[in-house]
């Protein structure tokens, strides 16, 4: 028996064409005046508008700052701050990616607590309430819409830093899938191989319990049968639906159990080599697999067996490296490239990056231990 302490945070409102209740949900949470925070790719396909537009409708007072970059640094957050500070928001809203919505907890740490993003960085550490925030998921991916952490990168190091705690958790999560038709195909595959990641990692987690389990089994079963559907028929709004809501279980299920070893390897690829997280998380997951599966088999063959070989490919007969093998493919499919040496890393950087990697929180969660020669060996194997 497995005790756990969980309170849902986020009311989740789901369905096309939802971003047009923004404005009624913002009152609904009492806000007159908001600051929305997106970034200029967002703004360029015309979400954020659509959103100003239904909050005016609302008569509630919008300012939008676009300041967010792919991994939003310290930079931004600061800047965001800054803004925040002038127009002083009753409410926030995060309308983007990962990006826009953890810019968007940043900005909020600082607006409410004061110092910099550095005195979050960890657990708890928000020691004044936080504003209310409403995340709007443009892309089908990190689940940050659902979970309380903030990844910022320090703008100088590059380092990324986990600032998490519970009052940073959006009040809603307003999913409308027809937001998500506008991926390039790139981050489309991108997004989608990190929240495949997410449903795997938190289903084998050290401190996984029967919350976090449920939510993983079916964001699996959601992401695993939508994910090629969405590659090759892009503008399946059902397909896309499947990953919006796989994507927002998982960060539910990460809410709950934390992730593992592939997020420790992936977070010091992208630092040092700039690869981009759902890349990285694709070149180490099918490797992590086959490492854990050799003591933790049993706990993938179940979640096979649960999902029934329900997208076609992984069976729980072919166990954990039927798993692996069909994770690596969804990443092939994609046209992403299959090893470290083809993303510009070198041999001779491994044993640097295995130091950087064993000092990643999220290794600790891993079901088998995961200590730096454990770290160089799974490199090495993708290398
Ligand atoms: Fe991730």
């Amino acid at each position: 028996m497995i005790p756990f302490d969980y309170q849902p945070r986020t009311r989740i409102v789901f369905g096309p064409d939802k971003i047009d209740s923004l404005g009624a949900l913002a009152g609904e949470l009492g806000a007159r005046r908001v600051l929305v925070v997106s970034d200029p790719g967002i703004v360029r396909a015309g979400h954020a508008e659509r959103g100003l537009a239904s909050l005016a409708k609302a008569g509630i007072e919008a300012q939008l700052f676009d300041g967010v970059e792919e991994n939003p640094t310290t930079a931004n957050v600061e800047v965001g701050a800054a803004v925040a500070k002038r127009y002083n928001p009753e409410l926030l809203v995060g309308l983007g990616g990962g990006s826009s919505m953890d810019c968007a907890k940043g900005i909020n740490f600082i607006h409410t607590g004061g110092g910099r993003m550095h005195d979050y960085w960890g657990v708890g550490k928000a020691v004044r309430p936080m504003l209310p925030m409403i995340a709007v998921p443009t892309t089908a991916g990190t689940g940050s819409e659902t979970q309380s952490f903030a990844l910022i990168s320090d703008a100088k190091t590059h380092v990324k830093m986990a600032c998490g705690d519970k009052k940073a958790s959006f009040r809603i999560a307003l999913l409308d899938p027809a937001l998500t038709v506008s991926q390039p195909p790139l981050v489309t595959a991108l997004t989608g191989i990190d929240a495949i990641a997410h449903a795997l990692e938190t289903y084998v987690s050290k401190v996984r319990n029967p919350v976090s389990l449920a939510f993983s089994r079916e964001a699996w079963l959601l992401l695993s049968e939508n994910f090629a559907r969405v590659i090759v028929d892009p503008d399946n709004l059902d397909a896309r639906a499947g990953m919006q809501l796989g994507a927002c279980f998982a960060g539910l299920a990460i809410e709950n159990s934390m992730l593992g070893a592939t997020h420790a390897l992936a977070n010091p690829l992208t630092t040092r080599y700039g690869i981009v997280h759902g890349q990285a998380i694709g070149l180490m997951l099918p490797h992590v697999i086959r490492f854990n599966g050799a003591e933790f088999g049993n706990w993938y063959r179940d979640l096979l067996e649960g999902t029934g070989g329900a997208n076609g490919y992984a069976d729980a007969e072919s166990g954990f490296e039927g798993l692996a093998d069909f994770v690596a493919g969804l990443a092939r499919t994609a046209g992403l490239p299959g090893r470290l040496s083809l993303c510009g890393v070198e041999r001779a950087n491994l044993p640097q990056l295995a130091a950087e990697a064993a000092k990643q929180w999220t290794a600790t969660f891993n079901p088998r231990r995961v200590g730096e020669a454990e770290l160089l060996s799974l490199y090495e194997t993708a290398f």
